[in-house]
């Protein structure tokens, strides 16, 4: 059985009094379940006192981006042995924000998929199509290209555990959630990738998650469909009550 994973996907909200506000009232209002894990993802600021607050609970710690360098003359990166450092568990890879803005590439996605693994960081690996890529007829081999180049030269053994997040550029922030029918198509095309790529195991034992516009009237029924496991949650997470009603209904 795959193992569902809700995360909360802070992006750059609450400084440093309003993270440990926020983490408190997560900590208190979520009853903690075997079947499905919480992960939050607040700001690298953020990082070291949330990884203090959570410990002796089972959410997990996961920072928001990383640099594919060990150290040096990068200003302003970090480093994924700093985020192990603070006590990080997860890094999430490859947001299309990430994409988009601040113009990563998918080789640049692939050193820091390599790097995360390599540091014992767990990646959770973002893929994902724009509106024109879908209505034009490309979004499988949109999808097909960031897998592939994402994950080149990484193993099979080296990527079991990995989480991924398909995230439909369309429904990040906009409220346009994609249908159950629509997410579920996307991700049985990934698990298949998956398979073709590796192995039927592996495709069967990794976590593929939905992000875009989750909410928790609508996570149910996403969750529910076969090949979704959970959820990558933006700004849904930024208030206890509807990121833990997500985990709830997950
Ligand atoms: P929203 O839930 O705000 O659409 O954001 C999704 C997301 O980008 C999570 O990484």
């Amino acid at each position: 059985m795959r193992q569902k994973i809700v995360a909360g996907n802070w992006k750059m909200n609450n400084d440093l009094n309003e993270s440990v506000a926020l983490i408190n009232q997560i900590k208190e209002a979520l009853v903690e379940r075997e079947d499905v894990k919480a992960i939050i993802a607040p700001t690298f600021i953020a990082l070291d006192k949330a990884s203090q607050l959570l410990s002796g609970t089972n959410i997990g710690l996961s920072a928001q981006n990383m640099c594919s360098e060990d150290s040096g003359a990068f200003t302003g990166a970090i480093s994924a042995n700093m985020l192990k450092s603070v006590g990080c568990e997860y890094v999430i890879l490859g947001h299309s924000e990430r994409r988009t803005i601040f113009g990563e590439t998918d080789k640049l996605i692939n050193a820091k998929m390599k790097k995360a693994i390599a540091s014992n960081l767990t990646p959770i690996f973002c893929i994902g199509e724009t509106l024109e890529e879908r209505e034009s007829g490309e979004m499988k081999n949109v999808i097909e290209k960031q897998v592939r180049e994402g994950l080149d030269g990484i193993s099979e053994s080296d990527l079991s555990g990995t989480i991924v997040a398909y995230e439909p550029v369309w429904a990040i922030g906009t409220g346009k959630v994609a249908t159950p029918d629509q997410a579920q198509e996307v991700h049985a095309f990934i698990r298949n990738l998956l398979k073709e790529m590796y192995s039927e195991e592996l495709a069967e034992n990794t976590t593929i998650q939905y992000g875009g516009s989750v909410k928790p009237e609508n996570a149910a029924e996403l969750i529910g469909q076969k090949d979704i496991d959970g959820a990558l949650v933006g700004g849904a997470c930024l208030k206890a009550d509807s990121f833990v009603a997500i985990i709830k209904n997950a």
